[in-house]
């Protein structure tokens, strides 16, 4: 199929590193739009076998990558996966043409992005907010989908509580969250070896520091933690499956009992940031729960996706486990644990961005050598930036698809990673650094406790529903250090 691509933009896309991209509003005179029927009607005989080619492979592999990918062409930066004959969605693999994007708000009605009122992703977590606090909300009620003006109350303090300066006492937290995590692993014991299921620890790790930094409820026992863990995949999955197929009885009853568990953590959080929120008069109580499950979605299965991803990784290498050990006994930090987070963040960047333009939007990408040029987005199709396909750029790296944490082309940085797994500007992520820092903290109480050897050997496949994760179980088998 990305041969339909190559149909439907005949030239090539170069990008290189000096070249600028701009985002304006589409010409609109009646001329081009009678010129944008037209290529739509030319287009049409590609466009239909392409539409039936998506939704087949949608069927067929019940996930995002594999679809996508079949749509990308190397050395091509926009890429249209037709949805409908009148509606297409476009998957951007240029952090430059995301980069640019991500200087607008999601949800400016006067600017060039908005919402698609049907099928957003940010109708679905409304939804279940919904049914968390069990009143009707709008959109306006869920900051997640704010407009300029709700945009800088909600991240402010969010930033500024999740800020470098901040790290100390969150660093102190985490030391907390590991004592209870090494203290259930402990508790599994048999012959100094436990086995676990990586996607249940550390969806539990991941959930326990929400829980226990930003609502202030630390679990006496660290599986209670699955609970809401469990909870939070369940209404998410059930939501995004309800676009596709009326959901039966039992379904509905187990999502009711799941929204009961959240509405419990959320409206029983106490502490600090509870506190910070309370002070802020523009935010609205629902708004504070709305923030609150935000987090839970924003910092679970992302931070848990990529750890997972990484355990699985250091489990068929033992050399990379034997350095960072080593160097944190030294010097109490490890170079190679840096890069391991990076590379994972290359291979595994957990999440699709999108943002909806709302009126027909111009992209023109000038290049300082070489050719310009020219693409248009239309109303209300969704544009998806994805760092997973943009770090498979096979003419970027070497063996690209490999874990090679020693690669020499690897940024040294993780705060300046150019493939943007943290998005930028207007929504870039809040949780940036508590997500590092909890990664990091994570693996080095495990590592300095543990041996970790990890099947399957083969890469398990990658499923993406809102957050890429791996399908089929990766099971660790832990062995107690000497
Ligand atoms: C490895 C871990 C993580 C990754 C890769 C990640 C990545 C992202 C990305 C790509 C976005 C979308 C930004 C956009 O639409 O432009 C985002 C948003 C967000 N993330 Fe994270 N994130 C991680 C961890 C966390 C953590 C631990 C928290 C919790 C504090 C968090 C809270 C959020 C929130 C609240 C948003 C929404 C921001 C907004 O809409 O303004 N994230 N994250």
């Amino acid at each position: 199929m990305a041969i339909c691509n190559r149909l439907y933009f005949c030239g090539s896309q170069p990008i290189d590193s000096h070249s600028k991209v701009v985002f304006k509003e589409a010409n609109n005179s009646k001329c081009a739009r009678f010129t944008r029927w037209v290529k739509w009607g030319v287009q049409l005989p590609i466009v239909i076998p392409h539409m039936i080619y998506s939704i087949f492979m949608m069927m067929k592999h019940k996930e995002l990558i594999a679809p996508l990918r079949a749509n990308l062409l190397e050395g091509r930066f926009v890429h249209r996966v037709v949805l409908t004959p009148t509606k297409s969605q476009y998957v951007i693999t240029s952090a430059k043409i995301a980069n640019q994007m991500f200087k607008s708000y999601r949800n400016d009605q006067n600017g060039l992005f908005g919402f698609d009122e049907k099928g957003n992703v940010s109708l679905l977590f409304l939804s279940v907010l919904q049914d968390i606090v069990n009143e009707p909300v709008n959109l306006n009620d869920f900051l997640f989908t704010c407009d300029p003006a709700q945009v800088e109350c909600f991240r402010e303090p969010m930033l500024n509580f999740l800020g470098p300066k901040n790290m100390p006492s969150i660093r102190a937290k985490l030391d907390d969250v590991n004592q209870d995590m090494l203290g259930y692993l402990f508790g599994l014991e048999e012959y100094g070896r436990i086995q676990v299921s990586a996607k249940d620890l550390c969806g539990m790790y991941a959930v326990s520091v929400i829980s226990y930094i930003l609502l202030g409820k630390r679990a006496s026992d660290f599986q209670e933690y699955r609970n809401i863990s469990n909870a939070i995949h369940e209404c998410m999955t059930y939501s995004v499956s309800k676009l596709w197929k009326k959901p039966e009885k039992e379904q509905t009853h187990k999502y009711n009992r799941k929204i009961e568990v959240l509405r419990g953590v959320i409206e029983n959080s106490q502490g600090n940031f509870l506190d910070l929120l309370k002070n802020i008069s523009e935010i609205s109580e629902i708004q504070r729960k709305g923030i609150f499950f935000l987090l839970y979605i924003g910092g679970g299965e992302t931070a848990a996706s990529l750890l997972e991803f990484i355990f699985w990784q250091l489990g068929k290498r033992s050399d990379l486990q034997t350095r960072i050990v080593k160097e944190i006994e030294t010097s109490n930090r490890s170079e190679t644990l840096n890069k391991v987070v990076i590379e994972g963040l290359r291979l595994n960047s957990p999440t699709l961005i999108s943002r909806t333009p709302n009126k027909d939007v111009e992209m023109t990408v000038n290049n300082k050598t070489g050719k310009s040029w020219k693409y248009t987005f239309n109303k209300g199709e969704d544009i998806l930036y994805a760092p997973y396909f943009t770090t498979r750029n096979q003419s970027a790296l070497k063996d690209y698809e490999e874990f090679n944490p020693d690669r020499r082309d690897l940024p040294k940085q993780i705060r300046s990673l150019p493939w943007l797994p943290f998005s930028l500007g207007k929504h870039g992520c809040p949780g940036k650094f508590l997500g590092l820092a909890e990664i990091k903290s994570m693996l080095s109480a495990i590592l300095m406790n543990f041996e970790i050897v990890s099947g399957p050997q083969n890469l398990p496949k990658q499923k993406q529903i809102l957050t890429l994760h791996l399908d089929s179980d990766v099971t660790l088998n832990l062995t107690r250090r000497t």
